[in-house]
């Protein structure tokens, strides 16, 4: 059962600036914003936020709940995704040099759980939507789990794409999605969720992973679109509010991780927000705020 808890906006904890490519960078998320959260919850406990308590937000710690069949498949793609990123997300950190040292862990590369994706795959309209009616975009994807999860787990994902700007991210991310088709488990996990035969061929066809610029991504079939913009700058934030308004023209639902800034100009309208968990969050998650096209758009 969802409770209710008066909502503020945390100040950013990370360091903001307009470069894209530091904008990449600082995609390794600071492990300090999960600090100012619990700086936050101190504040709402000692009644400390009186004034700008304005909203109401749903905070759901759990996952959806889910008939035995569906749960039963999320442990199959839990138990999936671990064998396939287990091995990588260590190479990764190696690689980028970003956990070297101990100050560096605040940097430490973070992206949303599974669980973390359940309540986002929910809160997107995901979970609830027909058969095979989204496309899925995760601009910014990191080491591509959750557009794998977003594949492998929900029916309505008929297309999945994860865009990233860092190279080894891309990479690990291609390693490990080919190990899930090569052993066949992509195709059998993708086929007794959809109750059907399916191909390597057709998940391989399905699930694309880009290196480059969100900005210069192709989103005019994506339905749905995620956005972890926690460490994105200002500009790179409103660069990606104009382009979701001028571009997504089959845009349904968009979620981001900070309020984008000029959305009802861009046309989009904030519908309301959840808490999803991160890997630098505990249970609580953190803030996702939710948009769709304003109707006027379409
Ligand atoms: C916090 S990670 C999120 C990974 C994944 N979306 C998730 O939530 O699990 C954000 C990613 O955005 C990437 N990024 C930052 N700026 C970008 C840009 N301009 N184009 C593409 N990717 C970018 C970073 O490199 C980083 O891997």
């Amino acid at each position: 059962m969802p409770w209710l808890r008066p909502w503020r906006p945390p100040k950013p904890s990370v360091p903001r600036c307009g470069n894209r490519l530091q904008g990449a960078l600082r995609g390794t998320v600071h492990l300090s914003a999960r600090a100012g959260f619990s700086a936050l919850l101190a504040a709402v406990a000692g009644g400390r936020l009186r004034r700008a308590s304005t909203a109401i937000v749903a905070v759901s710690r759990a996952e959806p709940e889910a008939d035995s069949a569906t749960l039963a498949h999320r442990g199959e793609v839990d138990a999936a995704l671990d064998s396939a990123w287990k091995h990588l997300d260590r190479v990764l950190r190696d690689d980028v040099g970003l956990n070297s040292a101990v100050e560096d862990q605040a940097r430490t590369y973070g992206e949303v759980t599974p669980t973390g994706a359940r309540r986002l795959a929910e809160a997107l309209g995901l979970s609830q939507a027909g058969f095979g009616s989204s496309h899925f975009v995760d601009l910014g994807s990191g080491c591509g789990k959750l557009v794998t999860q977003a594949y492998l787990e929900w029916p309505a994902v008929k297309r999945a794409v994860g865009v990233e700007l860092c190279p080894e991210r891309t990479a690990q991310a291609k390693q490990a999605w080919s190990k899930l088709v090569a052993s066949g488990t992509a195709a059998s996990l993708r086929g007794s969720m959809l109750q059907q035969n399916v191909s390597q061929r057709t998940v391989q066809e399905d699930l694309v992973l880009v290196q480059g610029d969100l900005l210069e991504a192709d989103i005019s079939q994506a339905t749905h679109i995620f956005v972890s913009s926690l460490c994105f700058g200002e500009e790179l934030l409103a660069a990606v509010c104009s382009k979701l308004g001028r571009e997504a023209s089959s845009l349904r639902r968009a979620a981001t991780l900070t309020a984008l800034p000029h959305s009802r100009a861009a046309g989009l309208r904030y519908t309301g927000s959840v808490f999803a968990e991160m890997t630098w969050t505990g249970v609580e998650g953190t803030r996702v705020w939710l948009y769709e096209r304003q109707e006027s758009q379409h």
